[in-house]
């Protein structure tokens, strides 16, 4: 009795407070058992910049933050479970940062790589990698930065050391966060890329201790991991899915499946998908609410059918653009205009020719994609109706079906910002926020 009533009123309530504080509190601050660092980007002759033609030189190590030691990429188990496929590290160098397109990389010349528009992989557990004796190794790109490149590069260092599971075997793959650097490849400083979204909104829901109301940010078998930065380098406005299509058809679930970009199979039609960021993230979302009339579909790693509209519902109101996007309460990054470098983001990369085992030659030259202008790309991937994308086509200028040569020269032009511009009686911010 006595305890009872001591729980009653004031106390009760603080005993409440506590209690939705301890289930709310954020729960990053543990600290991780390893940690990525890139401790320089150079040229193979030693230059902080790494012009067209040259070679990029990564000097990176792995610490463990809770002992303040550096890892043994060559003897610590964690690392050396190359065979099985749970230890895995990869640089990936990418540019540039006024939009990535990592064009001209040639990287479908080298064994294993697959891509419209990838960045340049380098395996960090490789033979190849040199051993500074100092906790930190020195990798070399396969390949070098094209002629046509300028700005700025970025290496984006992922993947995730193996672990032990329950019966002591490193089986497990454990998500590390990811990180990156930029380098100059042509100029003297590195300009950062633009930051539209801050992770740590994200984490609200994908929180990284899997409580959340979605999956921890870990994605592609656990490598690439709560860095948006990272994300991007392969979630260009020049990728698309074609890597993974195939022009023979399987059956899933008794639903026969037919991956060839321009032929559809019965009521299932799955034309080959952008997977650039600025449509990607907004089309999961708007999937899962239903708020896309035609759900987003991307052919993933082995041909598996990433079907968004199966996921959660994405709680809350699907226009509250802030639940992502940085913003000051004035000045937002989901405002528009765009800054004038945001690319158009390609749908189809006219890759035509098949190889013999059912997958396409990529054509890998952005000049001949067929492009989404920038401002329809993002405002579509949620606003998909008919209704909606022929006004932006008649009365905002865009096109669906365009090329990047035509947005540079001006033949197409958005004028979206006329009337959806910052300030504007449809301005972004009072359509969706008031
Ligand atoms: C090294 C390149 C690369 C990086 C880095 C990368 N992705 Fe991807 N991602 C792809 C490619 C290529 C596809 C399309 C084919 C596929 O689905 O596997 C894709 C597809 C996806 C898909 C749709 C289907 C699927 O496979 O689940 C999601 C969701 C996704 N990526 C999220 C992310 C997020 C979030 C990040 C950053 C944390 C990220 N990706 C980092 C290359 C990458
Ligand atoms: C208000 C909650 C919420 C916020 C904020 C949020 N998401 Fe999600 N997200 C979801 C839900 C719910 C799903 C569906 C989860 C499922 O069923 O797997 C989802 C799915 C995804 C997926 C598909 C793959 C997966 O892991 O399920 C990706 C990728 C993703 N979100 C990325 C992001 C990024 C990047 C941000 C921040 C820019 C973000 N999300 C912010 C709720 C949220
Ligand atoms: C679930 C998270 C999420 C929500 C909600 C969201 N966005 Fe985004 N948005 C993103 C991500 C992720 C990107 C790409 C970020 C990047 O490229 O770094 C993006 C990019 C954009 C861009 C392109 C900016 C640029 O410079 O490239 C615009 C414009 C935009 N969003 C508008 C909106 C509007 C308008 C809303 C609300 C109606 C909204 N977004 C809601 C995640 C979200
Ligand atoms: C993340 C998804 C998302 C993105 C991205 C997005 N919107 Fe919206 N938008 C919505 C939702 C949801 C609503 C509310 C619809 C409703 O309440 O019926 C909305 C409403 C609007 C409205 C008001 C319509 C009306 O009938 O009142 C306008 C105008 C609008 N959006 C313009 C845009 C423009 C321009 C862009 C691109 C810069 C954009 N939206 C990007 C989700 C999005
Ligand atoms: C001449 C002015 C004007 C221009 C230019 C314009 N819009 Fe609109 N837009 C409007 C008006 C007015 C509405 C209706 C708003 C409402 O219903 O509250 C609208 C509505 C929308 C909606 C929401 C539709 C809905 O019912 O959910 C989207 C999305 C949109 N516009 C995108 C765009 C895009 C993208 C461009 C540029 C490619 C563009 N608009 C150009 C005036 C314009």
């Amino acid at each position: 009795m006595k305890n009872t009533r001591r729980l009653n009123g004031s106390r009760l309530l603080a005993v409440l407070l506590l209690t939705v504080f301890f289930l709310a509190r954020p729960v990053f601050s543990a600290t991780p058992a390893f940690q990525y660092n890139i401790v320089s980007v150079r040229s193979l002759s030693g230059g902080s910049t790494v012009a067209p033609g040259q070679f990029v030189v990564v000097r990176f190590s792995v610490s463990n933050p809770q002992t303040g030691t550096f890892y043994s990429l060559a003897t610590d188990p964690a690392w050396t479970q190359t065979a099985s496929g749970a230890s895995r590290l990869f640089l990936q160098i990418a540019w540039d940062t006024r939009d990535f397109t990592n064009a001209n990389s040639n990287i479908n010349s080298l064994a294993g790589s697959r891509g419209a528009a990838d960045p340049i992989p380098v395996n960090a557990l490789a033979a190849t990698v040199t051993n500074n004796g100092d906790g930190t190794y020195t990798a070399t790109a396969p390949l070098p930065i094209p002629s046509t490149a300028g700005g700025t590069g970025e290496v984006a260092m992922e993947g995730h050391p193996a672990g032990p599971d329950a019966t002591g075997a490193f089986t497990v793959r454990v998500p590390v966060k990811s990180v990156f650097k930029y380098f100059p490849i042509t100029g003297a400083a590195s300009v950062a890329r633009r930051q539209i979204v801050d992770i740590n909104k994200c984490m609200v829901c994908h929180r990284p201790d899997g409580t959340g109301v979605a999956p921890r940010l870990t994605l592609h078998g656990n490598n690439r991991t709560e860095e948006v930065q990272v994300c991007v380098v392969c979630h260009n406005p020049d990728n698309t899915d074609i890597a993974f299509r195939s022009t023979i058809p399987k059956v899933v679930n008794g639903v026969t499946i037919n991956e060839n970009p321009v032929v559809q199979v019965g009521s299932n039609s799955y034309p080959e998908q952008g997977i650039d960021f600025k449509r990607l993230i907004h089309g999961i979302h708007a999937s899962t609410t239903g708020f896309r009339r035609n759900p987003l579909v991307v052919i993933a790693f082995n041909g598996t059918v990433f079907d968004a509209s199966t996921l959660t519902r994405f709680p809350g109101e699907l226009s509250n653009c802030v639940a992502c996007h940085i913003d000051n309460g004035r000045v937002g990054t989901f405002e528009l205009p765009m800054a004038s470098s945001v690319l158009g983001t390609t749908m189809n990369t006219r890759s035509s020719g098949v190889n013999a085992n059912g997958t396409f030659v990529i054509n890998s030259d952005p000049a001949n994609d067929v492009k989404i202008s920038p401002t329809a790309a993002v405002c579509s991937s949620c606003h998909d109706s008919g209704e909606v994308t022929r006004h932006m086509v008649s009365t905002g200028g865009a096109s669906f079906n365009t090329t990047q040569a035509a947005l540079n020269s001006g033949a197409v032009k958005e004028r979206c910002v006329n009337c959806h511009g910052a300030g504007k009686e449809e301005s972004v911010r009072s359509a969706h926020l008031d």
